[in-house]
């Protein structure tokens, strides 16, 4: 298992809205990505990019990113994380990895509970989820690394 940069924090709320107004208007962020529907996870979506440490010659790179969730269906998996957590708040951690069959199997060998299958995710390429449970309490992301980055 090679672990990569941790790509985003993902945190769920009532209303996505609002809380694109709160980083803007609050934390100062000035770089937000326009909100999309993930069927997949039955969730829009949108990220909130603060800025890394500068390049070599002074030029800006990414940071990490907040990916702010809020569900489309009541019935779905951060709709009922959000039952038992009205106001909101971190969800999920993100890391990339070079390989998520690799990782994946990595992960299983230790025992650890992958829920489903690798799926294209909201950057567009393969993710998994492992148990929070098996993870210190802590919903964990697994995500292939965006072969661009490179
Ligand atoms: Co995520």
């Amino acid at each position: 298992m090679k672990l990569g940069r941790m790509n985003h924090i993902g945190v769920a709320t009532p209303d996505l809205d609002a809380s694109i107004a709160f980083y803007r208007d609050v934390m100062g962020a000035t770089d937000i990505t326009e909100p999309f529907v993930l069927e997949s996870q039955k969730v829009r979506v949108c990220f909130v990019n603060t800025p890394g440490e500068n390049g070599p010659n002074g030029e800006p790179t990414a940071g990490t990113q907040v990916e702010l969730l809020q569900p489309t269906e009541a019935d779905s998996a951060v709709g009922k994380w959000l039952d038992k957590n009205p106001l909101g708040g971190q969800h999920h951690v993100c890391y990339e990895v070079p390989d998520i069959h690799e990782a994946k199997a990595w992960f299983e060998g230790l025992g650890k509970r992958v829920l489903g299958e690798p799926r294209i995710g909201a950057h567009g390429t393969l993710i998994f989820f492992v148990h929070p449970r098996d993870m210190g309490g802590q919903l964990t992301e697994i995500m292939e690394t965006p072969k661009e980055a490179h």
